[in-house]
């Protein structure tokens, strides 16, 4: 039997409630505006999307078919949270880019701010490359806990500080596949 139950209002995963927070038309909505303002804003420079997996995949996908100028599309993969609610603070980079970024217009695309560790690792990181520009995007900001300095550039939503999980975000690497974005019930 699968793991996670979900009646659409509620998803119940690792024996934790959920509860629905942001539905797949509301994120799509926001998704497609990300994706006009980049457009416009980057007409005629060709961007890179950096995506930092896993999470981000699926914010990437919808947002690289939201942009309607040329792009192009990498990944990095970083590892801090583990199988754990709570970021563990150290950041470990599992798969590296393989594109040239010098003189590129890089754009991060990241699923969720919390702390904003992972964030500020992948731009100083980034900018050790020399890109003509650099920005970010982020689906989600938890901005209650985020402790770093960091420039968020493009912003889907500003968020309560709890956990949350589907549309590619997950919790001990399942939930990812859930439309919804659900956030952690605390009345339950
Ligand atoms: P940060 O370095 O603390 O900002 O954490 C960023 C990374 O932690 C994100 O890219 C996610 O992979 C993960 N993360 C942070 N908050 C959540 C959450 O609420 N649900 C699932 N993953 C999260």
């Amino acid at each position: 039997m699968s793991e996670i139950l979900t009646s659409d209002q509620v998803v119940m995963c690792h024996g934790e409630r959920f509860r629905i927070y942001l539905d797949r038309e509301t994120i799509a909505e926001r998704v497609r505006e990300i994706g006009r303002t980049i457009s416009e804003e980057y007409a005629g420079k060709q961007p890179i999307l950096i995506g930092v997996l896993n999470g981000s995949f699926m914010f990437i996908a919808d947002l690289m078919r939201a942009i309607t100028i040329d792009c192009e599309i990498d990944f990095l993969k970083l590892s801090s949270y583990g199988a754990e609610k709570v970021s563990s603070g150290n950041v470990e980079e599992l798969k590296k880019i393989d594109a040239k970024l010098k003189d590129r217009h890089v754009i991060i695309v990241e699923d969720i701010v919390d702390t904003g560790l992972s964030m500020k690792y992948m731009m100083d990181r980034l900018d050790a490359y020399e890109p003509a520009s650099l920005r970010t995007a982020t689906l989600l900001h938890k901005y209650e806990a985020t402790r770093e300095e960091v420039q968020l550039d493009y912003v889907g939503f500003r968020i309560e500080n709890l956990f949350v999980i589907g549309y590619g975000l997950d919790y001990g690497q399942i939930a990812r596949n859930l439309p919804h974005i659900y956030i952690l019930d605390e009345s339950a």
